[in-house]
């Protein structure tokens, strides 16, 4: 079966949605319970919210409750401090059969300077289950925007790597 194919197979026959009926957008502020004891902003809180942002896009998308299946890596390009703002921004990239691709961008923000840095990204893969907890279909999305058609045909290469590393092939 050619990636096409397969593709066309993965979408289904849902109708499809557009990629801003999904976006999510949070802002946070980095207080002192958040941060270790250097005054910076855990890595498993900002793990946390991301996976939060992630899974409100995949809801919204889906309409449907979902389960996280996978996280891909995250690095932290710099450290956050207590009192600053953390941005979070959740985009579906692409929706497969029962599982949908959703990327998150962290960016924080100095509130006296205004400054604003990019502090990490991720993709993560959620699942639609039905009542029973089992994988349920979801809508293909409809990428209008370059952006997005550029996220939207990565996701494919992106699902193989990550599907192939959790069968322990790579
Ligand atoms: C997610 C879950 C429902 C999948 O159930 P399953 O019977 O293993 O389902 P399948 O093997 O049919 O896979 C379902 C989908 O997940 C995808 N998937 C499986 N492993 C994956 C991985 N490592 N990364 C990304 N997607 C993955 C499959 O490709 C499939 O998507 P598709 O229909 O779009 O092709 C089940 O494993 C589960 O409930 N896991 C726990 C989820 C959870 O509680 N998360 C919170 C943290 S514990």
């Amino acid at each position: 079966m050619s990636l096409s194919e397969d593709s066309e197979r993965l979408e289904g026959d849902l109708k499809g949605k557009k990629v801003c009926e999904s976006r999510t957008a949070m802002t946070e502020l980095v207080l002192p319970n958040d941060a270790n004891t250097h005054g910076n902003v855990l890595g498993g809180k900002v793990m946390h919210l991301m996976d939060l942002a992630a899974a409100i896009a995949a809801f919204r998308h889906c309409r449907n409750p979902v389960v996280t299946v996978s996280v891909d890596s995250v690095r932290f390009l710099h450290p956050v401090k207590v009192g600053a703002v953390m941005m979070f921004e959740a985009v579906i990239t692409r929706a497969f059969g029962t599982s949908m691709e959703i990327q998150v961008e962290v960016r924080s923000e100095d509130l006296i300077t205004g400054e604003q840095m990019r502090t990490c990204s991720a993709y993560l893969t959620f699942v639609a289950i039905d009542e029973q907890g089992k994988p349920t279909s979801v809508p293909p999305i409809l990428p209008e925007t370059q952006e997005e058609k550029q996220r939207f045909e990565g996701a494919l290469l992106r699902r193989e790597h990550r599907l192939r590393l959790s069968s322990g092939e790579e």
